[in-house]
């Protein structure tokens, strides 16, 4: 039973959250600064084959348990080069989902390939197998997957879509370090995954990010597109010789030294990030109104973000959604919650609505015998869920138990309230 309790912060009452108890990301230890520091003292700040950025591909590849890795400067650039290396050609469509960061998907634009959206699961946020396969086409070359929040797709039902079709599978881990879906981690189930190291992530670098892959003619491809077309020859040397198109992804050594700093935490920050969103779930059960994370017992969540949802209509208010949740929204940032983005609806972003990529309709008039249309409308479940959604940030170290009781103190606050709130 949920009683009111003091006034709304939105209203002029006190947060529930005292101000500046909300510890920012990433966390900076003296060690992180002493790995940045050791690249400036040794002097060797960039190049394929440099030590920290050669070691963190080392890493990172037997982490994840894949063959290769390259280590890029941003997920962005990851996805890019996945993309390239998954075969896709331009004028190929790859089915991708309707809701994420908008890179997902203009990643495959880069390449002159055609992004094609199917809805998702709404019990996960994550690509639906079904969805995936009504939107097959002749074209279809591969299918891009988001593990979204940090919580794996249903890989086994995106795998046998693409087995049935002869597609590659791209996996987008930009937001999942360290999940696992059936005991095996994230970017190495599919053909090719690609990783942020971006500040924000869970494993941080300033700016970065990774391609993995087991396949040496994907790793190859991916090379080119990295490094100026050039190909990647064993014994290290160069040709300097371009055999397609390429660009420069590399990483900086700071932010390689960096990440890798970071990585030796990374198991204790998940573990961390975990606990306190253990925490939200126990507290938080039961809300009328708050739907909770759903995890299936096959995979786990890193958390990302946690990711609620409100839903109006289980508490009798006849509202519209969308307006609903941002007044819902605002009530908990006024508490001092901290609250991130909600993800897009990309087929709403101009980019789709106008298909004007690089101009003069390209890459959609050219080389692309489709005619594939973008209507918001079409993906309900997505839509649906961008527009509620409550996504809690702040469950980072070194925030505890006590940020995350007062998290709840004020989730209960304002979802005690709700006919104050939602107007
Ligand atoms: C799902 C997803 N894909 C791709 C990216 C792009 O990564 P980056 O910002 O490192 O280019 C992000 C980063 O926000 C992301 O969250």
């Amino acid at each position: 039973m949920l009683k009111v309790q003091e006034e709304l912060a939105v209203l002029g009452g006190p947060p529930a959250v005292t101000a500046g108890s909300v510890s920012g990301w990433p966390r900076i230890t003296t060690a992180d600064k002493e790995a940045v520091m050791g690249v400036l003292e040794r002097g060797v700040l960039w190049g394929a084959a440099a030590p920290e950025g050669a070691a963190l591909q080392d890493e990172w590849k037997d982490y994840v348990g894949a063959k290769h890795c390259l280590v890029t400067n941003s997920g962005t650039a990851a996805l890019h080069m996945a993309v390239a290396a998954a075969g896709v050609q331009p004028g190929d469509e790859v089915i991708t989902t309707p809701m994420s960061w908008s890179s997902t998907a203009t990643s495959i634009l880069h390449h002159n390939a055609i992004p094609a959206f199917a809805d998702i699961d709404p019990t996960t946020y994550t690509l639906d197998p079904e969805e995936v396969e009504k939107k097959i086409t002749p074209r279809t070359r591969a299918i891009l997957p988001v593990h979204l929040y940090g919580l794996p797709a249903d890989m086994d039902g995106i795998m046998a879509v693409a087995a049935k079709h002869g597609l590659n599978v791209i996996e987008d881990c930009c937001q999942a370090h360290a999940a696992t879906y059936k005991g095996r981690a994230v970017g190495a189930i599919g053909h090719v995954g690609a990783y942020s190291f971006n500040g924000n992530k869970n494993l941080p670098g300033g700016e970065g990010g990774a391609l993995v892959t087991d396949d040496d003619e994907a790793w190859d491809m991916a090379a080119r597109v990295q490094q100026f077309g050039e190909r990647r020859r064993s014994d290290g040397e160069r040709e300097y010789n371009v055999y397609g198109m390429g660009w420069m992804y590399r990483a900086t050594e700071m932010s390689n030294a960096f990440v890798r700093s970071q990585f030796t935490r990374l198991a204790e920050t998940t573990a961390h990030i975990q606990a306190n969103a253990a925490y939200l779930h126990e507290h938080l059960a039961g809300i009328p109104g708050l739907r909770l994370p759903h995890v299936p017992t096959d995979r786990t969540h890193v958390y990302f973000r946690f990711v609620a949802e409100f839903a109006p209509e289980e508490v009798g208010l006849d509202v519209e959604p969308a307006a609903a949740s941002e007044q819902v929204r605002e009530a908990l940032r006024a508490e001092g919650v901290g609250l991130g983005r909600a993800e897009f609806l990309l087929p709403r972003m101009t980019l789709f609505q106008e298909k004007q990529g690089y101009g003069r309709g390209c890459p959609w008039e050219c080389r692309y015998g489709g005619d594939i249309t973008y209507r918001p409308e079409d993906y309900p479940h997505a839509a649906k869920a961008v527009d509620r959604v409550i996504p809690l940030m702040g469950l980072t170290p070194p925030n505890n138990e006590t940020l995350m009781a007062a998290y709840v103190r004020a989730i209960k606050k304002v979802f005690g309230q709700l006919e104050r709130v939602v107007t």
